[in-house]
């Protein structure tokens, strides 16, 4: 029989704009003895709130806590009896890896909850205007990985949303016209969105290929005609 020890509630802070977490999220955080977060969580939201705070963030190119050991740390902490939030940022299930998190837990027993999260790829096209799909022009969507490079996939959709793309923009868009996209497709990247520093910028792959721009990060890549719907689009310098 399932011994009765605590409870793990894996919670979606969305993408960065402390109003964009759920209601759901919030109530956990409320009744939380201990809060693990992550890099991209605000830390001045989780102030009201009275549980234990424990940074477990991992950022590119900097050293962070190894997944095995955040594993092992929210078991340690929940196996006590205590309620216990894994706060990440988006949602836990996308690019979070909040699935081996729940595998880590679930196969020592701890009870695991899971409340979503906006994902950065909806809250990038949000606020550039960008629907994903759109009736007629876009009936599929596809969420990729950006990095590392060897994975970078070019599935056969209408839009494509790339996550960790800073590093990997410039393969990303060779990649695409070597498989056959149309180097007139609108592609965008948003960095930062819902934030204050948040930087939209509309192209298409011809303008862009070759052109080694700094990109801010974190940025959503996203490329299909919907694009084209994009609102306010930058001035090219
Ligand atoms: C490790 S993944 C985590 C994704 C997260 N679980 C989610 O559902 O959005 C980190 C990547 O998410 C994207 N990202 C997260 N927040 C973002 C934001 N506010 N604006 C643009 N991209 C963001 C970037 O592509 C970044 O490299």
């Amino acid at each position: 029989m399932r011994k009765n020890k605590g409870k793990v509630f894996l919670v979606g802070f969305g993408p960065g704009a402390p109003d964009l977490i759920t209601r759901r999220g919030e109530e956990a955080l409320s009744r939380a003895e201990v809060i693990f977060y992550d890099h991209w969580v605000d830390r001045r939201y989780l102030r009201k709130f009275q549980a234990e705070k424990i940074y477990v963030g991992k950022q590119k190119g900097k050293h962070g806590r190894p997944q095995d050991e955040i594993n092992e740390l929210l078991y340690q902490a929940a196996r006590d009896g205590k309620c216990i939030v894994r706060l990440k940022g988006g949602d836990p299930f996308i690019f979070g890896r909040g699935g081996e998190e729940q595998e880590y837990l679930e196969a020592r027993s701890i009870r695991v909850v899971v409340i979503p999260g906006v994902t950065a790829a909806l809250a990038a096209a949000a606020c550039a205007g960008i629907p994903l799909t759109h009736r007629g022009v876009s009936s599929s969507v596809a969420f990729c990985a950006g990095h590392p490079t060897d994975k970078i996939q070019t599935p056969c959709v209408d839009t494509i949303v790339y996550y960790m793309a800073g590093s990997n923009a410039m393969e990303i868009m060779d990649r695409l016209i070597r498989n056959g996209w149309d180097k007139e497709t609108p592609v965008a990247f948003i960095s930062n969105a819902t934030l204050p520093m948040e930087k939209i910028r509309i192209s298409t792959l011809e303008k862009e290929i070759g052109k080694q721009k700094r990109v801010q990060t974190p940025l959503i890549m996203i490329v299909g005609k919907t694009v084209g719907m994009a609102k306010e689009p930058e001035k090219e310098e």
